[in-house]
């Protein structure tokens, strides 16, 4: 279907979801869009107790962990817009609060009382594999629907969640 011209001085109007033509249909972006949200949510989860662990942690390996955990969570806070961003580009809303997030994300909150160093590691590594299994589990769905930004956003993700995760398992380690 051939698109109008808006004449000049005409504002061109809103466009809707369904007039998105980017060669994804609406299903399949409402699928893929689906699924980042669950990653955003994830992301920021992990991002918010990583958060949580560089002001808590206590012990004498305070400094290495204080230090750790920011690089950490800075990283997480940077990832989290081109995710959210990814979702308004395929035309959907982008969850973006504490209720949302937490009937999205796979991942717990970040305990109530801060636990000990090596337990507060423990966590973050279960954090990273599970946001690394939510992108994996995805990325067929992107895959097939031939949406390679998505894609190439999930493969990003999980380099970072699977290399932190062995960093933070190897601190368990004797
Ligand atoms: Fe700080």
């Amino acid at each position: 279907m051939k698109e109008k011209l808006a004449k000049s001085g005409e504002a061109t109007p809103p466009l809707r979801g369904s007039q998105i033509n980017i060669g994804i249909g609406e299903a399949d972006r409402s699928a893929i869009a689906g699924g980042l949200s669950h990653l955003l949510a994830d992301t920021y989860t992990l991002y918010l107790t990583t958060h949580n662990f560089h002001w808590n942690v206590t012990g004498p390996m305070f400094n290495t962990l204080h230090q750790m955990f920011m690089a950490q969570y800075t990283e997480l806070w940077t990832a989290v817009d081109p995710i959210a961003e990814r979702i308004r580009s395929l035309g959907h809303a982008a969850p973006g609060s504490y209720a949302q997030f937490g009937a999205l994300a796979s991942i717990q909150d970040a305990p109530a009382t801060p636990p000990k160093a090596l337990e507060m590691v423990r966590i973050l590594v279960e954090g990273h594999e599970a946001v690394a299994r939510t992108a994996r589990g995805m990325f067929p769905l992107a895959d097939q629907a031939g949406d390679e930004p998505t894609a190439d956003l999930l493969t990003q993700r999980l380099t970072v969640h699977e290399q932190t995760a062995w960093m933070l398992r190897s601190l368990l380690e004797e």
